[in-house]
């Protein structure tokens, strides 16, 4: 790839061309846990964050209705950092002037103004601040960041945002390098058998909320393989996909018998999302939302089609590889990611951890340098997908130069009617895996104790001209 290239798709603030490109789509903007003052005593008294997105400083912050704004975090005054305001419950009031503002962005008081301090008044009319419309779906708070005044696309009835809050659970990280580089580290098949390789296999009662230390679908010879095994003994995927609408739907097959062929089916959904099987009955939906151009937060759903999902068990698992409250690993560059030479030889393909194969995936895109540099790389036949999603990138930075509408979410008829997607990973009948493995996804939908079904909810369209809705906050436990 040439170097113009790698920065064309890499960059994203304000007024580069992927930046505009991304402003196309609703984008994770926090964790409703982070105003939990159960999780962040500060959110007690002063729900306030300061955000930062796309290249863009953002303050964020909950009034006394319950009511989120999300608004440019220079004053309009004369520039200081809203992040710092005073939470009043109908606004956040800058400490500067003490000028204040409601969630919309709107200025309601000027006070040092002596003939115009008051709500209405001519000065404070003038003054609305930017503010970002807002949805919040499944634990998480979504920003739209397209021109102001244009119309954001309708939300898309995915299950991680169909499913109820008790069979859902949002968690995200930090990961200090390009959006790009650890999307493409999430939609590549082959490293699962390398990278996330254990030596040995876990117990699969201790498995739950942990990727593959669950069991593929399936068995062999009337015994259950945890995931682990089948990546570890068949390590040569045979991997294709199908370009779709939204994104692409991947296949990996791995032959183990003349009769058994283990299936995996993941997703990409346009530009930085995949959904992938975490167990049986579950899966993962994790974007992967550039901060800036060197650092990326990802955000997953995780969505039970079984039994409500264990919330507190998958937070104390994951709370201890991060420090609050900007879920920051406490692995990363500064201590080598944890890398234990001694486990790289007895326990692990890798040597960083048997317990959260997290920080496998952001060594991999953090030891690549904030950008990786693409004129360097030698692609194989394995990496077929991340070619083929280069070129739908680059082909969609075109289209929104050219004053398009770029592909998936952003186009409204794509995302009315997409719901789903499908996952799967199993042991399959070599003979009609695919027939098998849409048969186990029917089955496990129609398992769902929430409505998995396919057809689509008219819950799926929003009023773009409406207010934010907000759906009931949930508490942590
Ligand atoms: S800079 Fe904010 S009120 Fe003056
Ligand atoms: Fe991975």
């Amino acid at each position: 790839m040439k170097a113009e290239q790698n920065e064309l798709i890499t960059r994203i603030g304000p007024g580069t061309p992927c930046g505009n490109l991304m402003r196309h789509y609703w984008q994770p903007v926090a964790l409703v846990d982070e105003f939990n003052p159960a999780l962040d005593p500060h959110m007690a008294v002063r729900p306030v964050k300061a955000v930062r997105i796309l290249g863009q400083d953002l303050v964020l912050f909950r009034n006394a209705a319950g009511e989120y704004g999300l608004l440019d975090r220079d004053c309009p005054h004369r520039g200081a950092d809203l992040s710092f305001g005073r939470n009043e419950g109908d606004g956040l009031r800058c400490p500067f002037h003490g000028w204040k503002f409601n969630v919309t962005g709107q200025c309601i008081e000027t006070p040092a103004e002596p003939t115009q301090p008051g709500p209405g008044s001519p000065l404070c009319s003038r003054i609305k601040q930017r503010s970002y419309p807002l949805l919040e779906r499944s634990g998480v708070l979504f920003g739209w960041f397209g021109p102001e005044g244009s119309t954001p696309p309708p939300f898309p009835a995915l299950d991680c945002f169909t499913a109820p809050l008790t069979h859902t659970f949002a968690f995200k990280g930090l990961w200090s390098c390009n959006w790009l580089q650890a999307f493409e580290v999430g939609i590549d098949p082959a490293h699962a058998s390398y990278l996330h390789r254990f030596f040995n296999d876990e117990s699969l009662d201790e498995s739950y909320g942990r990727q593959f230390r669950g069991a593929s679908v399936g068995e062999v010879g009337g015994e259950r393989w945890p995931m682990t095994k089948v990546m570890r003994e068949f390590d040569q995927p045979e991997i294709s996909f199908e370009a779709l609408p939204y994104g692409m739907q991947i296949t990996s097959l791995r032959p183990m018998t003349e009769a058994l062929t283990h299936v995996r089916v993941t997703n990409s959904i346009f530009p930085h999302t995949f959904v992938i099987p975490l167990s049986e009955t579950m899966t993962i939906t994790q974007m992967h939302v550039p901060v800036d151009d060197t650092h990326t937060y990802w955000y997953s759903i995780f969505t039970s089609f079984g039994a409500p999902v264990d919330k507190e068990t998958m937070r104390i698992q994951r709370l201890n590889a991060v420090t609050l409250p900007d879920y920051i690993p406490k692995s990363g560059r500064h201590n080598n990611w944890g890398f234990n030479p001694e486990e790289q030889v007895s326990r692990t393909f890798l040597g960083m951890g048997e317990d959260d194969i997290n920080v496998h995936d952001q060594w991999a895109c953090e030891s690549m340098g904030p950008i990786q540099d693409r004129t360097r790389e030698h692609l194989g036949t394995t990496d077929k997908l991340i070619m083929a999603n280069r070129r739908v990138l680059l082909k969609a930075i075109e289209t929104v130069q050219a004053g398009g509408t770029p592909p998936g979410m952003a186009d409204a008829t794509v995302a009315l009617q997409r719901i789903g997607p499908d996952t799967v990973d199993g042991i399959a009948p070599a003979a009609d895996c695919t027939a098998w493995w849409r048969q186990a996804v029917d089955t496990k939908r129609q398992g769902a104790p929430w409505n998995a079904a396919l057809t689509i909810p008219p819950s799926s369209v929003i009023d773009p001209l409406a207010p934010p809705v907000y759906s009931p906050h949930e508490e942590a436990s």
